[in-house]
């Protein structure tokens, strides 16, 4: 009996794959390796498939019923906000698609539990200091309208089969809960500003005159480590009787720290001046994005536990880590 994990060759996914294969936990992975890595994976057996292809339906159904699958957790997933911009077809056939044709293998396999992987892009630019789940969801790029979309659909899928479902909106996710399972797409603020810095570069700040206490942008950084748990007691969840009265819920600390505040901890950690260099702000930028995390913690009993500065020190050490010993 396996839980069945997309994407779990991925750096969230795999934080979720470690998690539960520690606990005891059987699992498979379903992962194109297009943005994964097996070698995250320890002896955890790896279908290779791409849920968005022609044909996966039939490929999916036949392993969730070969490996006796119990529950899907679905992060497989594109999730860059400027390649959506630019290809939002494609993105619509990979995020959509996907999320559809695994849907629909669950339904002929007669698996009846997912984890849906959503996003706190669902909320575009929030009107509220703190983002709740009844926040208005009007996503302002085709990542975010892919991931409601997704929510759309296993909502729908409930009310036609009786798919159990929770879907989890991640604010921004980082750091690393192993040094081997680190971050090593550098799309997002604190690997782009690691990046920069190992190059001797300054990390470049979009914009220092937003709305906001020293003017650059905030988020909700929440730790991957934290986020993984998360989807481990999301899974518990889903498997005690009751009927689950909630099947969307923000995954963030609620509490919003700024770009500066980041570099700030960088500085901190690595001991380093970190000398920022300021330009424009970035086209869509919402100034403020942090999460309401009462739903989350009433529901799952679940809080982030590690702060800003783990994050950055995790992230730090999990780089120093990867450097080849010289001389070795
Ligand atoms: C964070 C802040 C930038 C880089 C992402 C995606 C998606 C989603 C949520 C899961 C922004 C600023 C960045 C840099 C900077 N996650 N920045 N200099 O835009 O909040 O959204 O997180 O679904 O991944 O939607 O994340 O890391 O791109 O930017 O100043 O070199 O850092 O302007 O304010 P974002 P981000």
């Amino acid at each position: 009996m396996s839980v069945v994990v997309t994407g779990g060759a991925g750096y969230i996914g795999a934080h979720v794959v470690r998690l539960l294969t520690a606990r005891g936990q059987e699992v498979v992975v379903v992962d194109d390796l297009s943005a994964g890595r097996a070698d995250r994976l320890g002896a955890v057996p790896l279908e290779r498939v791409d849920v968005a292809a022609d044909g996966a339906v039939d490929r999916l159904a036949a392993l969730f019923v070969q490996v006796g699958a119990t529950a899907v957790i679905h992060l497989a997933a594109r999730k860059r906000v400027d390649e959506s911009m630019a290809l939002p077809a494609w993105y619509y056939r990979q995020n959509v698609g996907g999320v559809a044709n695994v849907v629909e293998a669950m339904q002929q396999a007669g698996v009846g539990t997912l984890v849906y992987s959503s996003s706190a892009a669902v909320y575009g630019t929030p009107a509220t200091a703190l983002v709740t789940e009844d926040s208005a969801t009007c996503p302002v790029n085709p990542y975010g309208e892919t991931k409601l979309a997704g929510e759309w659909l296993v909502r729908a899928s409930g009310r036609a089969w009786g798919l159990r479902t929770l879907a989890l909106r991640y604010f921004n996710v980082a750091g690393a809960g192993w040094d081997d399972l680190r971050d090593t797409q550098a799309t997002n603020l604190v690997p782009l500003v690691l990046a920069r810095l190992r190059a001797g570069l300054a990390p470049v700040v979009f914009g220092a005159d937003h709305a906001t206490p020293d003017g650059t942008c905030v988020r909700d950084y929440v730790h991957v480590l934290d986020l993984a748990r998360a989807h481990v007691a999301a899974l518990d969840h889903l498997a005690t009787p009751d009927d689950p009265e909630v099947d969307v819920l923000n995954v963030g600390t609620g509490t919003g720290s700024s770009v500066l505040e980041v570099l700030d901890a960088f500085a901190r950690v690595t001991g380093a001046s970190v000398d920022p260099e300021i330009v424009g702000r970035r086209a869509g930028d919402p100034a403020h994005v942090v999460a309401s995390v009462d739903e989350v913690h009433r529901v799952l009993g679940w809080r982030a536990e590690l702060d800003l500065t783990a994050i950055v020190r995790s992230t730090v050490e999990a780089d120093l880590a990867a450097i080849p010993a010289s001389g070795a």
